[in-house]
Protein backbone atom coordinates (compact mmCIF):
# COMPACT_ATOMS: atom_id res chain seq x y z
CA UNK A 1 0.00 0.00 0.00
CA UNK A 2 1.03 3.85 -0.47
CA UNK A 3 0.47 6.11 2.33
CA UNK A 4 -0.39 9.15 0.79
CA UNK A 5 0.61 12.30 2.62
CA UNK A 6 -1.40 15.61 1.81
CA UNK A 7 0.40 19.25 2.33
CA UNK A 8 -2.00 21.94 2.76
CA UNK A 9 -0.07 24.29 4.57
CA UNK A 10 0.07 27.09 1.91
CA UNK A 11 -1.99 30.59 1.76
CA UNK A 12 -1.74 30.85 -2.18
CA UNK A 13 -1.54 34.51 -2.12
CA UNK A 14 -1.78 34.52 -6.36
CA UNK A 15 -5.17 34.01 -6.27
CA UNK A 16 -6.38 36.64 -4.26
CA UNK A 17 -9.50 37.64 -3.32
CA UNK A 18 -10.67 34.14 -3.64
CA UNK A 19 -7.71 32.73 -1.71
CA UNK A 20 -7.27 33.97 1.99
CA UNK A 21 -4.88 33.36 4.77
CA UNK A 22 -7.55 32.31 6.79
CA UNK A 23 -8.87 30.11 3.68
CA UNK A 24 -6.27 29.60 0.79
CA UNK A 25 -7.60 27.88 -2.60
CA UNK A 26 -6.65 24.40 -1.64
CA UNK A 27 -10.08 24.69 0.46
CA UNK A 28 -12.47 26.57 -2.19
CA UNK A 29 -14.21 25.26 -5.08
CA UNK A 30 -12.05 26.88 -7.62
CA UNK A 31 -13.09 24.47 -10.41
CA UNK A 32 -15.88 21.98 -10.47
CA UNK A 33 -17.80 21.39 -7.16
CA UNK A 34 -15.42 19.87 -5.10
CA UNK A 35 -12.53 21.60 -3.39
CA UNK A 36 -8.99 21.39 -4.40
CA UNK A 37 -8.13 19.69 -1.19
CA UNK A 38 -11.14 17.27 -1.60
CA UNK A 39 -10.34 16.09 -5.15
CA UNK A 40 -6.80 14.94 -3.89
CA UNK A 41 -7.70 13.46 -1.04
CA UNK A 42 -10.41 11.25 -3.09
CA UNK A 43 -7.57 10.94 -6.41
CA UNK A 44 -5.45 9.00 -3.64
CA UNK A 45 -8.09 6.84 -1.82
CA UNK A 46 -9.17 3.07 -2.91
CA UNK A 47 -7.63 -0.07 -3.63
CA UNK A 48 -3.83 0.36 -2.80
CA UNK A 49 -3.98 3.23 -0.83
CA UNK A 50 -3.66 3.67 2.59
CA UNK A 51 -5.69 7.04 4.65
CA UNK A 52 -4.23 9.98 4.02
CA UNK A 53 -1.64 11.94 5.99
CA UNK A 54 -2.31 15.53 6.57
CA UNK A 55 0.11 18.37 6.80
CA UNK A 56 -1.36 21.40 8.01
CA UNK A 57 -1.57 23.88 10.67
CA UNK A 58 -3.58 24.77 13.59
CA UNK A 59 -5.27 27.41 11.51
CA UNK A 60 -7.13 25.04 8.87
CA UNK A 61 -7.41 21.92 11.46
CA UNK A 62 -11.19 22.06 11.19
CA UNK A 63 -11.47 22.91 7.68
CA UNK A 64 -9.71 19.52 7.16
CA UNK A 65 -11.91 17.26 9.37
CA UNK A 66 -14.99 19.14 7.47
CA UNK A 67 -14.03 18.75 4.17
CA UNK A 68 -13.19 15.46 4.89
CA UNK A 69 -16.07 14.15 6.65
CA UNK A 70 -18.05 15.53 3.52
CA UNK A 71 -16.45 13.12 1.06
CA UNK A 72 -16.29 10.32 3.64
CA UNK A 73 -12.91 10.17 3.83
CA UNK A 74 -11.08 9.22 7.24
CA UNK A 75 -7.58 10.54 7.59
CA UNK A 76 -4.58 8.25 9.04
CA UNK A 77 -3.41 11.10 10.68
CA UNK A 78 -3.45 14.83 11.14
CA UNK A 79 -0.33 16.78 11.73
CA UNK A 80 -0.47 20.47 13.17
CA UNK A 81 2.84 21.91 12.41
CA UNK A 82 2.93 25.07 15.03
CA UNK A 83 4.47 27.83 12.24
CA UNK A 84 5.59 27.57 9.00
CA UNK A 85 8.37 25.84 8.13
CA UNK A 86 7.61 24.87 3.98
CA UNK A 87 7.26 21.83 2.99
CA UNK A 88 10.65 19.67 4.07
CA UNK A 89 10.30 19.77 8.34
CA UNK A 90 6.55 18.80 6.85
CA UNK A 91 7.61 16.19 4.73
CA UNK A 92 10.14 15.36 7.28
CA UNK A 93 7.89 14.65 10.47
CA UNK A 94 5.30 12.76 8.45
CA UNK A 95 7.97 10.50 7.48
CA UNK A 96 9.20 10.33 10.70
CA UNK A 97 5.95 9.30 12.16
CA UNK A 98 5.51 6.47 9.89
CA UNK A 99 8.89 4.92 10.59
CA UNK A 100 7.43 4.27 13.99
CA UNK A 101 5.14 1.26 12.04
CA UNK A 102 6.49 0.72 8.82
CA UNK A 103 10.14 2.08 7.39
CA UNK A 104 9.24 0.24 4.41
CA UNK A 105 6.31 2.06 3.92
CA UNK A 106 5.86 3.84 0.75
CA UNK A 107 4.90 7.35 0.64
CA UNK A 108 2.92 9.55 -2.21
CA UNK A 109 3.72 13.51 -1.05
CA UNK A 110 0.68 15.28 -3.07
CA UNK A 111 -0.09 19.24 -2.73
CA UNK A 112 -3.18 19.84 -2.19
CA UNK A 113 -4.18 22.81 -4.65
CA UNK A 114 -3.53 21.18 -7.78
CA UNK A 115 -5.60 20.18 -10.59
CA UNK A 116 -5.60 16.27 -12.14
CA UNK A 117 -8.31 15.89 -13.96
CA UNK A 118 -7.36 12.25 -15.09
CA UNK A 119 -7.13 10.43 -11.62
CA UNK A 120 -6.84 7.06 -13.38
CA UNK A 121 -4.52 8.18 -14.93
CA UNK A 122 -2.73 9.48 -12.32
CA UNK A 123 -3.04 6.25 -10.44
CA UNK A 124 -1.56 4.25 -12.92
CA UNK A 125 1.82 6.69 -13.34
CA UNK A 126 2.23 6.24 -9.38
CA UNK A 127 2.23 2.57 -9.84
CA UNK A 128 4.74 3.09 -12.78
CA UNK A 129 7.04 4.60 -10.17
CA UNK A 130 6.17 2.01 -7.20
CA UNK A 131 8.97 -0.71 -8.11
CA UNK A 132 11.94 2.16 -8.93
CA UNK A 133 10.50 3.91 -5.67
CA UNK A 134 10.79 0.46 -3.48
CA UNK A 135 14.18 0.30 -5.38
CA UNK A 136 15.40 3.34 -3.37
CA UNK A 137 14.89 5.99 -5.66
CA UNK A 138 12.79 9.04 -5.11
CA UNK A 139 10.61 9.35 -7.71
CA UNK A 140 9.10 12.93 -9.50
CA UNK A 141 6.48 13.23 -11.84
CA UNK A 142 7.28 15.14 -15.20
CA UNK A 143 5.28 17.40 -17.25
CA UNK A 144 5.87 18.57 -20.44
CA UNK A 145 6.76 22.03 -20.44
CA UNK A 146 4.81 24.82 -22.64
CA UNK A 147 6.29 28.11 -21.70
CA UNK A 148 9.40 29.32 -19.24
CA UNK A 149 8.07 29.12 -16.00
CA UNK A 150 10.39 30.36 -13.51
CA UNK A 151 8.14 29.31 -10.77
CA UNK A 152 8.57 25.38 -11.00
CA UNK A 153 11.11 22.68 -10.77
CA UNK A 154 12.71 21.62 -13.81
CA UNK A 155 14.12 17.87 -14.28
CA UNK A 156 16.94 17.30 -16.29
CA UNK A 157 16.27 13.62 -18.37
CA UNK A 158 19.24 11.62 -19.19
CA UNK A 159 17.57 11.78 -22.95
CA UNK A 160 15.51 13.53 -24.52
CA UNK A 161 11.54 11.36 -24.14
CA UNK A 162 10.45 9.69 -27.14
CA UNK A 163 7.15 9.18 -25.76
CA UNK A 164 4.79 9.28 -23.47
CA UNK A 165 4.67 5.95 -21.65
CA UNK A 166 4.24 6.24 -17.47
CA UNK A 167 7.31 4.79 -16.69
CA UNK A 168 10.40 5.37 -14.15
CA UNK A 169 13.55 6.99 -16.07
CA UNK A 170 16.69 7.90 -14.73
CA UNK A 171 16.99 11.63 -14.03
CA UNK A 172 19.84 13.62 -13.98
CA UNK A 173 19.55 16.67 -11.96
CA UNK A 174 16.55 18.48 -10.47
CA UNK A 175 17.25 22.30 -10.61
CA UNK A 176 14.11 24.51 -9.11
CA UNK A 177 13.01 27.64 -9.65
CA UNK A 178 15.39 28.65 -12.56
CA UNK A 179 15.76 32.66 -13.12
CA UNK A 180 13.98 33.45 -16.13
CA UNK A 181 17.47 32.75 -18.90
CA UNK A 182 17.90 29.41 -17.51
CA UNK A 183 14.56 28.55 -18.03
CA UNK A 184 14.39 29.66 -21.36
CA UNK A 185 17.73 27.63 -21.90
CA UNK A 186 16.39 24.49 -20.55
CA UNK A 187 12.66 24.87 -22.18
CA UNK A 188 14.86 24.99 -25.76
CA UNK A 189 17.09 22.43 -25.00
CA UNK A 190 14.14 19.40 -24.63
CA UNK A 191 15.18 17.91 -22.06
CA UNK A 192 13.75 18.68 -19.26
CA UNK A 193 10.52 18.45 -17.93
CA UNK A 194 8.85 20.19 -15.30
CA UNK A 195 8.36 18.88 -11.82
CA UNK A 196 4.46 18.19 -10.79
CA UNK A 197 5.71 19.13 -7.24
CA UNK A 198 4.56 14.91 -6.49
CA UNK A 199 6.87 12.75 -5.07
CA UNK A 200 7.22 9.01 -4.08
CA UNK A 201 9.54 7.05 -2.21
CA UNK A 202 9.87 4.76 0.76
CA UNK A 203 10.35 6.10 4.73
CA UNK A 204 13.76 5.16 4.82
CA UNK A 205 15.08 6.56 1.49
CA UNK A 206 13.68 10.23 2.35
CA UNK A 207 15.28 9.83 5.84
CA UNK A 208 18.39 8.83 4.39
CA UNK A 209 18.64 11.78 2.14
CA UNK A 210 17.44 14.44 5.00
CA UNK A 211 20.01 12.66 7.09
CA UNK A 212 22.47 13.64 4.29
CA UNK A 213 21.21 16.59 2.75
CA UNK A 214 19.90 18.24 5.52
CA UNK A 215 21.08 17.16 9.15
CA UNK A 216 19.91 19.83 10.89
CA UNK A 217 16.27 19.18 10.43
CA UNK A 218 16.39 16.10 11.64
CA UNK A 219 17.64 16.86 14.85
CA UNK A 220 14.83 19.29 15.29
CA UNK A 221 12.16 17.08 13.52
CA UNK A 222 13.12 14.43 15.42
CA UNK A 223 12.37 16.09 19.02
CA UNK A 224 9.24 17.71 17.46
CA UNK A 225 7.63 14.53 16.75
CA UNK A 226 8.81 12.75 19.79
CA UNK A 227 7.48 15.46 21.79
CA UNK A 228 4.42 15.67 20.05
CA UNK A 229 1.16 16.04 21.98
CA UNK A 230 -2.16 14.33 20.68
CA UNK A 231 -5.17 17.02 21.10
CA UNK A 232 -9.04 15.87 19.86
CA UNK A 233 -7.12 14.02 17.26
CA UNK A 234 -4.95 16.08 15.98
CA UNK A 235 -1.26 15.64 16.26
CA UNK A 236 0.63 18.93 17.89
CA UNK A 237 4.10 18.93 16.37
CA UNK A 238 6.07 20.55 19.46
CA UNK A 239 6.56 24.19 19.53
CA UNK A 240 10.08 24.37 21.05
CA UNK A 241 11.64 22.14 18.75
CA UNK A 242 9.74 22.60 15.75
CA UNK A 243 10.67 26.25 15.40
CA UNK A 244 13.90 25.86 15.48
CA UNK A 245 13.84 24.21 11.82
CA UNK A 246 14.78 26.27 9.07
CA UNK A 247 11.76 27.21 6.57
CA UNK A 248 13.01 25.68 3.79
CA UNK A 249 11.58 23.38 0.97
CA UNK A 250 11.72 19.91 0.39
CA UNK A 251 12.91 20.99 -3.50
CA UNK A 252 15.84 22.91 -2.71
CA UNK A 253 16.65 20.94 1.07
CA UNK A 254 17.03 17.45 -0.77
CA UNK A 255 15.97 17.31 -4.40
CA UNK A 256 18.57 19.71 -5.80
CA UNK A 257 21.47 17.43 -3.92
CA UNK A 258 19.30 14.00 -4.48
CA UNK A 259 21.54 11.53 -6.51
CA UNK A 260 18.95 8.92 -6.35
CA UNK A 261 16.27 10.53 -8.81
CA UNK A 262 13.85 9.04 -11.08
CA UNK A 263 10.72 10.54 -12.96
CA UNK A 264 7.81 9.28 -14.13
CA UNK A 265 6.52 11.56 -17.05
CA UNK A 266 3.06 12.50 -17.41
CA UNK A 267 0.81 13.10 -20.16
CA UNK A 268 -2.36 13.24 -18.97
CA UNK A 269 -3.20 16.67 -17.83
CA UNK A 270 -1.84 18.53 -14.69
CA UNK A 271 -2.19 22.29 -13.75
CA UNK A 272 -0.80 23.58 -10.60
CA UNK A 273 -3.34 27.09 -10.72
CA UNK A 274 -0.58 28.78 -9.72
CA UNK A 275 -2.48 31.93 -10.98
CA UNK A 276 -5.75 33.58 -12.15
CA UNK A 277 -4.65 32.72 -15.94
CA UNK A 278 -4.18 29.00 -15.15
CA UNK A 279 -7.68 29.36 -13.31
CA UNK A 280 -9.33 30.54 -16.57
CA UNK A 281 -7.62 28.17 -18.75
CA UNK A 282 -8.93 25.37 -16.66
CA UNK A 283 -12.38 26.93 -16.27
CA UNK A 284 -15.47 25.36 -19.07
CA UNK A 285 -14.75 28.52 -21.97
CA UNK A 286 -17.23 29.75 -24.77
CA UNK A 287 -16.22 29.69 -28.02
CA UNK A 288 -14.20 33.18 -27.56
CA UNK A 289 -12.92 31.91 -25.19
CA UNK A 290 -14.45 33.19 -21.49
CA UNK A 291 -15.57 31.69 -18.37
CA UNK A 292 -17.94 32.51 -16.32
CA UNK A 293 -18.72 31.86 -12.58
CA UNK A 294 -21.75 32.75 -10.31
CA UNK A 295 -24.41 35.05 -12.03
CA UNK A 296 -22.34 36.92 -14.18
CA UNK A 297 -22.78 38.06 -17.68
CA UNK A 298 -20.63 38.39 -20.93
CA UNK A 299 -21.42 41.19 -23.27
CA UNK A 300 -18.92 40.72 -26.20
CA UNK A 301 -15.91 39.54 -24.16
CA UNK A 302 -12.88 37.77 -25.57
CA UNK A 303 -10.46 35.51 -23.77
CA UNK A 304 -11.59 36.93 -20.02
CA UNK A 305 -12.60 35.57 -17.00
CA UNK A 306 -15.35 36.76 -15.04
CA UNK A 307 -16.50 35.84 -11.45
CA UNK A 308 -18.55 36.28 -8.77
CA UNK A 309 -18.46 34.74 -5.96
CA UNK A 310 -21.17 35.67 -4.01
CA UNK A 311 -25.41 34.76 -5.40
CA UNK A 312 -26.15 38.19 -4.72
CA UNK A 313 -23.44 40.42 -6.65
CA UNK A 314 -23.97 40.68 -10.43
CA UNK A 315 -20.99 40.78 -12.37
CA UNK A 316 -21.22 42.29 -15.99
CA UNK A 317 -18.09 42.38 -18.86
CA UNK A 318 -18.74 44.30 -21.94
CA UNK A 319 -15.90 44.25 -24.85
CA UNK A 320 -13.19 43.00 -22.28
CA UNK A 321 -9.91 41.48 -24.08
CA UNK A 322 -7.55 39.56 -21.66
CA UNK A 323 -8.99 40.59 -18.41
CA UNK A 324 -9.77 38.76 -15.22
CA UNK A 325 -12.17 40.11 -12.92
CA UNK A 326 -13.27 38.64 -9.93
CA UNK A 327 -15.93 39.98 -7.12
CA UNK A 328 -16.36 39.38 -3.47
CA UNK A 329 -18.61 41.31 -1.28
CA UNK A 330 -15.42 42.86 0.58
CA UNK A 331 -13.06 43.12 -2.69
CA UNK A 332 -12.84 43.02 -6.20
CA UNK A 333 -9.76 41.85 -8.75
CA UNK A 334 -9.53 43.66 -12.25
CA UNK A 335 -6.43 42.54 -14.29
CA UNK A 336 -4.57 41.92 -17.74
CA UNK A 337 -4.35 38.41 -17.76
CA UNK A 338 -0.62 39.10 -18.78
CA UNK A 339 -0.66 40.51 -15.10
CA UNK A 340 -2.08 37.65 -13.41
CA UNK A 341 1.26 36.52 -11.32
CA UNK A 342 1.43 40.54 -9.79
CA UNK A 343 -2.04 39.57 -7.74
CA UNK A 344 0.54 38.71 -4.78
CA UNK A 345 1.79 42.48 -5.09
CA UNK A 346 -1.86 43.44 -4.60
CA UNK A 347 -1.83 41.35 -1.14
CA UNK A 348 1.71 42.53 0.08
CA UNK A 349 0.23 46.08 -0.96
CA UNK A 350 -2.48 45.04 1.19
CA UNK A 351 -0.53 43.55 4.19
CA UNK A 352 1.19 46.93 4.50
CA UNK A 353 -1.38 49.34 4.33
CA UNK A 354 -3.30 47.53 6.94
N1 LIG B 1 1.81 21.41 5.41
C1 LIG B 1 2.42 22.37 4.75
N2 LIG B 1 3.28 23.20 5.41
N3 LIG B 1 2.17 22.52 3.45
C2 LIG B 1 2.81 23.50 2.79
C3 LIG B 1 3.71 24.39 3.41
C4 LIG B 1 3.94 24.22 4.80
O1 LIG B 1 4.71 24.95 5.45
N4 LIG B 1 4.15 25.27 2.47
C5 LIG B 1 3.56 24.92 1.31
N5 LIG B 1 2.73 23.87 1.50
C6 LIG B 1 1.91 23.14 0.54
C7 LIG B 1 1.14 24.04 -0.41
O2 LIG B 1 -0.18 24.25 0.10
C8 LIG B 1 1.13 23.22 -1.68
O3 LIG B 1 0.04 22.29 -1.65
C9 LIG B 1 2.44 22.42 -1.62
O4 LIG B 1 2.81 22.39 -0.25
C10 LIG B 1 3.58 23.00 -2.47
O5 LIG B 1 3.94 24.27 -1.97
P1 LIG B 1 4.02 25.55 -2.91
O6 LIG B 1 4.42 26.70 -2.05
O7 LIG B 1 2.79 25.67 -3.72
O8 LIG B 1 5.27 25.17 -3.85
P2 LIG B 1 5.55 25.77 -5.28
O9 LIG B 1 4.35 25.70 -6.14
O10 LIG B 1 6.19 27.11 -5.12
O11 LIG B 1 6.68 24.76 -5.86
C11 LIG B 1 6.53 23.34 -5.81
O12 LIG B 1 5.51 22.91 -6.73
C12 LIG B 1 5.80 23.16 -8.14
C13 LIG B 1 4.67 22.60 -8.97
O13 LIG B 1 3.46 23.16 -8.60
C14 LIG B 1 7.88 22.74 -6.17
O14 LIG B 1 7.84 21.34 -5.89
C15 LIG B 1 8.25 22.97 -7.65
O15 LIG B 1 9.45 22.27 -7.97
C16 LIG B 1 7.12 22.47 -8.53
O16 LIG B 1 7.42 22.69 -9.91
MG1 LIG C 1 2.35 25.54 -5.78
Amino acid sequence: TIHPLILCGGSGTRLWPLSRKSYPKQFVPLVGDTTLFQASAQRLSGPGYAAPIILTNADFRFIVTEQLSEIGIDPGAILIEPSVRNTAPAILAAALHLHATDPDALVLVAPSDHVVPDATAFRAAVAAGAVAATAGQIVTFGIKPTHPETGYGYLELTAPLTDDTPRALALHRFVEKPDLAAATQMLASGQYLWNAGIFLFSVKTILAAFATHAPALVTHTTNAVKNAKIDLGFLRLDPAAWDKNDDISIDFAVMEHAKNLSVVPFAAGWSDLGGWDAVWRESAQSARGVATSGPATSIDCDNSLLRSEDDTLEIVGIGLKNIIAVAMKDAVLIADVSRAQDVKLAVSALKAKH
